[in-house]
């Protein structure tokens, strides 16, 4: 008796354990999901034209994400999907983070990006990648990208399996959320001063 109890308990902690690993945007059991103050529905809604003229001009001049999530875009809400637009210019980076509620397919249409992932045994995968190369983020992966080229911009499109994938970056979410200096010291074995340096770099420029 007891080791059945003991098997059940086991059996519904795999089941909601693999439910967990497959979690994604929760369906919809209708085609598509109107906004309440909707008047009605036609192309239109199911369009986005909010990033017509990202190529024209000039190059920005820091990495810029240009994003379509729901929030810009209605009509992906429920469509478990999302984009994302990546500007390198020469040098630049975007910092390690992970995406909570997506993997990420990256696909490099315009000069060369180093990228690299680091799986929960904190194992870095990394690559070079060139134009017309696709590289997959597994879901919720610490990653980054890095235009390594010093002349050249490089520039991304990502695809996400999400309506909203969300980003916690790591330089972020550790040092300019308040968190105590003491406790970052212990953290990353080091000191204060040097805790108070890194957060004094990722400050928000006044
Ligand atoms: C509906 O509400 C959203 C968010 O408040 C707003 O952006 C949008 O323009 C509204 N649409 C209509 C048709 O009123
Ligand atoms: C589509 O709907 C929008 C807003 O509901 C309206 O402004 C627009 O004129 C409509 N377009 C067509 C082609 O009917
Ligand atoms: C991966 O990273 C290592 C260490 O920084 C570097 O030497 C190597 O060139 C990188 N590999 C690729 C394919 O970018």
């Amino acid at each position: 008796m007891a080791l059945k109890f003991l098997e059940l308990t086991l059996f519904s902690l795999l089941v909601a354990l693999v439910s967990i690993a497959n979690a994604s945007d929760p369906d919809i059991v209708i085609d598509f999901l109107v906004p309440a103050n909707s008047t009605g529905v036609n192309g239109t809604f199911f369009t986005y034209s909010g990033m017509r003229g990202i190529f024209d001009g000039e190059d920005p001049a820091t990495f810029k994400v240009t994003k379509a999530t729901f929030l810009e875009f209605p009509a992906l809400l429920g469509q478990s999907v999302s984009l994302a637009v990546l500007q390198f210019p020469a040098g630049s980076t975007n910092p390690p983070h992970s995406h909570p509620r997506s993997a990420e397919l990256l696909f490099v249409i315009d000069g060369s990006l180093e990228v690299g992932l680091i799986d929960t045994t904190n194992k870095l995968y990394n690559q070079t990648l060139q134009e017309g190369d696709m590289f997959v983020f597994p879901k919720g992966l610490v990653h980054y990208q890095y235009n390594a080229n010093t002349q050249e911009a490089a520039t991304a499109v990502s695809a996400f399996g999400s309506a909203n994938a969300g980003a916690v970056s790591v330089p972020a979410s550790v040092f300019t959320t308040g968190i105590d200096d003491s406790i970052l010291a212990k953290a990353f074995k080091t000191d204060v001063t040097t805790i108070q340096k890194l957060k004094a770099g990722l400050a928000p420029k006044a």
